[in-house]
C-alpha cells in the first residue's frame, strides 16, 4: 500500500527513483509522483499524475530533472481521490521542501484547520499535506530537527520522507508503517520494501518505530524523535535479483504459480530430523505448555490459518480458532500465558495482524508467526518465528507464499504433537513421506493448466460461481473464491459443502458454475452425494478429484484430476488448479493480473 523511494549519490536520481517505483508495483497505487533537487539550493522540480506509472513516465519525458537526489511515491488513496493534486510529493508553497507519506495522520483536520488559520495555504485534500507545512514551519536550516518537532505534533501511522533544496540529504521517519535504507558506497537508497533495492544492494538497515534518518551520499545517522543517536543492525538480504523480476514470464503470478513445487523444498529444506521422526523448527516454544491456539491473520494467509488449525488440531490434539485479525484485535478475547497466538502474514506488515498480535501480548498470550518476510515488523514482535521462505511474491493475489505456509503449518504441527506425545512414530513418518512428495505432485497439479484454460472460458461468461470444500478443504475453497474474485472480478462465493443445503444452494443454476473439492477423503461419499444434488438443480460441476477416480466422471460435468496424496496435505495440491483457474479467467477477461484494480498486496492501514 503506498511505496516509498528515495536515493541520493551519483546516479541520476529521477531515473533509480521511477526505476524502484516500478519495483514497487506490486504494493497497490492510484497515482505516482517524483522530486528531484538539482542541488546548489536550486528549487525542486516536480511530476505527478493520476493513474499508473504509465502516466508519470508519460509527464516526465521532456523534464530535464537532473540531480543526484530525488524522492519517488506511489499513492494508494485513502484522504482524497486519486487526481495530480492529490498525488505526492507535496511542495511547501516557497517550493524547497518536498514531502513524501504512507500512512494515515488521524488528527490532520485539527492540524489543517489551526495552519491554514495561520496563513497556509492547502493544495490537496489528503491528511499528509500538513506534514509539509508542519515541517515547513519548524524548519531553520536543520530538517531533520524540523521534522521531529513536526512529528511530536502528530498522531497515527507514518513513514515520512522529507527533502530541502538548501540541504544534500533525505531525511525519513517512521511509525509503523516501515521503511528500509539501503547502503551503498558514497550512495544510498530508500524504500518501503526490499525488492526496490535489490538490484543496487543486499546491505540493508531497517527503521523502527520512532526512528529518524538522515541519509547522505557519506552514509546514514538515525536517532530517535528526541535526537538521541540509536543503533540499528546492519542485515544481508539473501533474495537474489532474478526473483524479483519476471524471468520472461508474462505476469508474477504465472511465474510464483510455478514456482511453488521449488517454494516447497526451501520450506521443507533441513527441517526433517535425520531419522525421519521429527522435524526442527528452532522455536523456544515448549508445546507442553500450551492448552489452545489462536490462528489470526487476513486474506489469503487467513486461509492458510484455517488449513492450519485442522492439521495442529489433527496431529496435536490441541484446540484451534482462527479468526481474522481485524475482528479479534477489536474483541475482548480470552487469552492467557497458556494460549498460543499464531500470526500468519506472506508481509509481516498487515496492520490488523500486526495489532490482534499486540493485543494477545497485552494479555499474555504466547506469540508465534508464520511469515515470509525477513527483517519485517512482525518479526520483531512476536516470541518465535516460523519462516516460511517463499522468496519474493510480487504478484497482488498471494500463490506461493500461501503454499509455503501450508507446508510451515504441516511442520508446525508434527512439532507440537511430537512435543506433545500425541504423534506415533508411524504417524510421522507416514506424513513426512507425503510432505516430501508434495513437490512433485504440485509439478504434477501444475499440468492441469491446459485443461483449466478450456474451463476459464466458462467461469470467464459465469454471472457468478460457487466454491464448495469439506473439511479440510474448505479453505481451499475459500482460497479458491478469493483468488477469482482478485483477479478476474468475477463473483464468487465459497461454502462449507454440507452448507450448501442451508442457502447456497437457492443460487444454483446453469450459469453459476459449482467448483467443488471432491478429491480422496473420509468424506468422500457425502461429497459425491452434495454433487448429484448440485446436478439435479441443473447447475453445472467442475470436481477438482484424485487421479484414478473413474467415478467422479458421473457426477460432475468437468473434472480436474490432481494427484493423489493424504488428505490432511490435499490443500497444497487442490490450491493449485483453482490458481491457475483464476488465472486463466483473468487472462480471458483481459484484467490486470499483477495489479488488480483497488488491491494492494501489503495492506498498512485500517
Ligand atoms: C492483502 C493482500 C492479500 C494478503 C493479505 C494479507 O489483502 O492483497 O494477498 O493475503 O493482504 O497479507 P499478509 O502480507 O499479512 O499475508
Amino acid at each position: 500500500m503506498c511505496g516509498i523511494v528515495a536515493y541520493v549519490g551519483e546516479r541520476s536520481a529521477a531515473e533509480v527513483v521511477v526505476d524502484g517505483l516500478r519495483r514497487l508495483e506490486y504494493r497497490g497505487y492510484d497515482s505516482s509522483g517524483v522530486v528531484v533537487s538539482p542541488g546548489a539550493g536550486a528549487d525542486l522540480r516536480v511530476v505527478k499524475r493520476a493513474g499508473k506509472l504509465a502516466a508519470l513516465e508519460g509527464a516526465l519525458v521532456g523534464h530535464v530533472l537532473d540531480g543526484h537526489l530525488a524522492l519517488g511515491h506511489t499513492r494508494w488513496a485513502t484522504h482524497g481521490r486519486p487526481s495530480d493534486a492529490n498525488a505526492h510529493p507535496h511542495l511547501s508553497e516557497d517550493g524547497r521542501l518536498a514531502v513524501i507519506h504512507n500512512g494515515i495522520i488521524e488528527n490532520y483536520l485539527p492540524l489543517r484547520e489551526a495552519l491554514t488559520a495561520s496563513g497556509h495555504v492547502f493544495e490537496s485534500e489528503t491528511d499528509s499535506e500538513v506534514l509539509v507545512h508542519l515541517i515547513e514551519h519548524d524548519f531553520a536550516g536543520d530538517l531533520a530537527g524540523a521534522m521531529r518537532s513536526a512529528l511530536r505534533q502528530v498522531l497515527g501511522a507514518y513513514a515520512l520522507v522529507a527533502m530541502h533544496s538548501d540541504r544534500d540529504e533525505v531525511v525519513a521517519a517512521r511509525a509503523t508503517s516501515p521503511l528500509v535504507i539501503g547502503l551503498g558506497d558514497g550512495e544510498q537508497w530508500l524504500a518501503s520494501d526490499v525488492p526496490a533495492l535489490l538490484p543496487y544492494t543486499r546491505r540493508v538497515v531497517y527503521l523502527l518505530d520512532g526512528d529518524v534518518a538522515v541519509m547522505t551520499r557519506a552514509g546514514v545517522h538515525i536517532t530517535d524523535l528526541d535526537g538521541a543517536i540509536v543503533d540499528r543492525p546492519v542485515e544481508i538480504i539473501d533474495w537474489d535479483a532474478e526473483a524479483a523480476e519476471k524471468g520472461g514470464y508474462e505476469h508474477f503470478m504465472l511465474k510464483e504459480i510455478d514456482e511453488q513445487p521449488t517454494v516447497l523444498q526451501q520450506t521443507l529444506g533441513g527441517r526433517f530430523r535425520p531419522d525421519g521422526l521429527d522435524v526442527d523448527l528452532d522455536l523456544a516454544l515448549d508445546p507442553t505448555a500450551i492448552d489452545r491456539v489462536v490462528i489470526t491473520a487476513a486474506g489469503t494467509a487467513s486461509y492458510a490459518g484455517m488449513v492450519g488449525a485442522t492439521m495442529i488440531e489433527s496431529l496435536a490434539r490441541l484446540s484451534t480458532t482462527v479468526e481474522v485479525a481485524s475482528e479479534l484485535r477489536y474483541r475482548d478475547p480470552v487469552m492467557d500465558a497458556r494460549t498460543l497466538v499464531i500470526a500468519v502474514s506472506q508481509s509481516g506488515e498487515t496492520i490488523d495482524t500486526l495489532e490482534a498480535v499486540r493485543e494477545a501480548k497485552r494479555r499474555g498470550a504466547r506469540t508465534l508467526a508464520v511469515l515470509n518476510v525477513k527483517g519485517s515488523s512482525l518479526s520483531r514482535e512476536v516470541d518465535d518465528v516460523l519462516f516460511v521462505h517463499a522468496g519474493p511474491e510480487i504478484g497482488v493475489a498471494s500463490t506461493k507464499a500461501y503454499m509455503a505456509m501450508l507446508a510451515a503449518f504441516a511442520l508446525l504441527a508434527i512439532r507440537l504433537g511430537r512435543g506433545r506425545g500425541t504423534l506415533s512414530d508411524e504417524r510421522v513418518a507416514e506424513l513426512v513421506a507425503g510432505l516430501r512428495g508434495l513437490p512433485h505432485a504440485v509439478e504434477e497439479a501444475l499440468a492441469t493448466r491446459d485443461r483449466v484454460r478450456v474451463l476459464a472460458e466458462r467461469m470467464a461468461s459465469a454471472r457468478s460461481a460457487l466454491f464448495l470444500g469439506r473439511g479440510v478443504n474448505v479453505a481451499t475453497a475459500f482460497e479458491g473464491a478469493l483468488k477469482l474474485k482478485e483477479i478476474s472480478y468475477v463473483h464468487a462465493e465459497a461454502y462449507p459443502m454440507g452448507e450448501m443445503k442451508h442457502g447456497p444452494i437457492a443460487l444454483i443454476e446453469p450459469s453459476v458454475p459449482v467448483v467443488a473439492i471432491a478429491t480422496a477423503s473420509a468424506r468422500y461419499d457425502k461429497t459425491v452425494a452434495n454433487l448429484q444434488e448440485v446436478r439435479a438443480r441443473d447447475g453445472i460441476v467442475i470436481a477438482v478429484a484424485s487421479e484414478g477416480d473413474e467415478v467422479i466422471a458421473s457426477h460432475a460435468d468437468e473434472v480436474i484430476y490432481v494427484p493423489r496424496v493424504m488428505e490432511l496435505l490435499s490443500p497444497l495440491v487442490n490450491v493449485v488448479p483453482l490458481q491457475l483457474l483464476a488465472y486463466e479467467t483473468a487472462l480471458a477477461l483481459g484484467r490486470d493480473v499483477d495489479q488488480p484494480r483497488n488491491l494492494a498486496k501489503s495492506v498498512t492501514v485500517e
